[in-house]
């Protein structure tokens, strides 16, 4: 079992903080394509949205399912029980994150180039998703810090 030292916890933050770094690379990546619908080249501007998406979902869900696994949300409810309410929160949103994935997937392999209307639909939705996705990111590492920082107040 994972002693709750400070060191410890340290380390996790860290490898939070690095875990989160490559999911901002892809979510930026697919950000990116988002931003503009191009008037020619539309097939391929298309194909490298596919691509982006498809290796951010992959990411992602294997992300969450290491933050479920052996990432810091286990260490954080030892630590910190009061917190209980916030990692099921957390753990909720991952649940509803997969599902957000996977039915944006299910509705961006089928669009073609001339689909004006479903491309902007779609890219609000993915938009929407980037966004939340961030704000999740966001709180983790805050919930880390804040724990990280009572522990070594706690101890030292
Ligand atoms: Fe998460
Ligand atoms: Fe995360």
């Amino acid at each position: 079992m994972r002693s709750l030292a400070s060191e410890s916890f340290s380390e996790i933050a860290a490898t939070l903080r690095n875990e989160h770094k490559i999911v901002t690379d892809l979510v930026n990546k697919v950000s990116a394509a988002t931003a503009l619908v191009p008037a020619i080249n539309r097939g391929d501007w298309l194909d490298n949205l596919k691509r982006h998406f498809s290796r951010l979902r992959v990411h992602i869900n294997n992300h969450m399912a290491a933050e479920e696994r052996d990432g810091f949300l286990t260490p954080v409810l030892e630590l910190r029980p009061t917190l209980s309410f916030e990692v099921e929160h957390l753990r909720k949103e991952h649940a509803e994150i997969a599902r957000w994935l996977d039915q944006i997937w299910n509705e961006l392999v089928d669009i073609r180039e001339d689909d004006d209307l479903l491309i902007g639909d779609t890219l609000h939705r993915i938009k929407h998703l980037i966004s939340t996705v961030r704000h999740h990111e966001e709180r983790e590492e805050l919930l880390v810090s804040f724990v990280f920082s009572q522990d070594i107040g706690g101890h030292n």
